[in-house]
């Protein structure tokens, strides 16, 4: 094996340069030298959508696409899902490490105390339309939070970066569940410090005159592995748009609502909402061949399928279409699973989706769940940031103490106009 260098030759001036090569990448700085005249720029790296460029070293989250592999700080997704739940997989996400016992104990009491928000925004979320979509309330409110919590300000006070942490974690299903309330036109729910993270939700979603909200076990242990699965997924859009906006070195209220607002797209979070539309409008098994063919003919995407990392399967879409059966159990069938079902079947044999390497991601199972819990399609988004808080604001910290980091302001390649002279508006067309 040679030395962990790069040798480029410059064609232009016959220069060579070695530039070394570490833990996989080459720095891109290392380009700028390249040059043909002393006072030229040097080469820039050109990779629209970062498809290629690391824009940080991360210790939070492993993904290999190629064999399907998932570890949150190096535990298989697998292990977390079957063993964990979702409060003790934020600790590990926060803080790297599985809590002790004792550091769960206080994890969970931190949590559970702040899980109420200011009676303030109730006033904003009156203001939304009663079919306002969840998920701009969501963006809306969780970045209000910040002028209730101006010491958030202080990212660099790690006591008040934790709490400010912990308040994330333990009021985004509370603004989750009041947008739910107020779609519905039913008084809101406050939070329940009896009942797990998962159950709680589930109150403060469907509590009516009942004295005590009583979650089945089954649906709370499935929301909970739900949440486990969409806890944290490396340099996705959104934690790309956390870290992004979090290293202009505002507070992370404002931070993650940038995150959140980019989970929404159909092309990301927003694709479990949009796999049920799909699903819906396939409406039967017959009509699959026609609609495949029109994906295949650039009519539209097959929604639930297809990753930028995982070129073979998604682990969390595998755990999903399992955890399934067990919902459908308690809430019956959901007849969508079928035409789901016969959709992947036909997908991935078809030479179209294999040789993109299209498989099931995340979205594809996760809605039919949703929907047999009885959420609303426009929920689904909002039930992928609930969980995905944890991962945004691990993301944010990481890059917060990374002294490598700084302000995130990529270059361009500029292909506009050359310079040119004002033009009169009567000289003008
Ligand atoms: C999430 O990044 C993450 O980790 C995200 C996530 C997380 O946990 O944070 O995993 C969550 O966002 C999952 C993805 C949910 N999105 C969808 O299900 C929407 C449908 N999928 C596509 O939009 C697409 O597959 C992406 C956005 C997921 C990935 O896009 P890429 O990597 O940029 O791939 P591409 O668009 O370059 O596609 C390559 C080819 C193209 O065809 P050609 O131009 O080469 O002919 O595959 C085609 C695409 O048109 N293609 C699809 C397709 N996905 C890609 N064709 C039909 N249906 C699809 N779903």
């Amino acid at each position: 094996m040679g030395k962990d260098t790069l040798t480029v030759t410059d064609n232009r001036t016959g220069q060579e340069f070695e530039i070394p090569i570490e833990e996989g990448a080459v720095r891109a700085m290392e380009f700028r030298q390249m040059k043909v005249d002393a006072d030229d720029f040097g080469l820039l790296a050109y990779d629209p959508a970062f498809t290629n460029t690391a824009a940080c070293r991360s210790a939070i989250t492993d993904i290999d696409g190629e064999k399907g592999i998932l570890r949150y700080r190096g535990y298989p997704i697998e292990q977390l899902a079957e063993k964990s739940n979702y409060l003790e997989t934020a600790y590990l996400l926060v803080h790297g490490e599985l809590p002790t016992r004792s550091q769960y104990v206080e994890w969970e009491h931190d949590i559970t105390i702040h899980t109420f928000i200011h009676e303030n925004t109730k006033k904003f979320m009156e203001g939304f339309q009663h079919d306002a979509h969840p998920m701009g309330m969501l963006v809306s409110t969780v970045a209000a939070l910040s002028t209730f919590y101006p010491e958030a300000k202080e990212i660099f006070d790690e006591d008040v970066r934790l709490l400010e942490i912990k308040r994330l974690i333990a009021k985004m299903p509370t603004l989750a569940a009041f947008a739910f309330r107020h779609s519905l036109g039913k008084p809101y729910v406050y939070p329940d410090n009896d009942l797990s993270f998962s159950g709680n939700l589930l109150n403060m979603l469907y509590k009516m005159s009942e004295a005590k909200y009583n979650p089945d076990p089954v649906l709370e242990r499935a929301l909970d592995v739900l949440f486990i699965l969409h806890a944290d997924h490396e340099q996705n859009c959104s934690a790309n748009a956390m870290r992004a906006v979090g290293s202009s070195h505002v507070d992370p209220y404002s931070a993650i609502a940038a995150a959140v607002a980019a989970l929404y797209g159909p092309l990301h979070g927003g694709a479990n909402e949009a796999v049920l539309r799909m699903l819906a409008e396939i409406d039967t098994v017959e009509n699959i061949p026609g609609f495949i063919k029109r994906v295949k003919e650039g009519e539209g995407l097959l929604f639930g399928f297809g990753h930028r990392i995982y070129k073979n399967f998604d682990p969390r879409a595998s755990i999903i279409k399992e955890l399934a059966h067990q919902v459908f159990e308690v809430t019956g069938r959901n007849p969508l699973l079928d035409i789901a079902l016969e959709l992947e079947r036909i997908a991935l044999e078809d030479e179209y989706f294999i040789q993109r390497k299209l498989y099931p991601n995340v979205d594809f199972y996760s809605g039919i769940i949703y929907q047999s819990m009885g959420f609303p399609v426009t929920m689904f988004p909002v039930l992928f940031a609930i969980p995905r808080t944890a991962g945004w604001v691990s993301q944010w910290q990481e890059m917060l103490e990374d002294s490598a980091q700084k302000i995130a302001r990529p270059r361009q390649l500029y292909v506009g106009a050359a310079k040119r002279d004002f033009v009169a508006v009567s000289k003008r067309g």
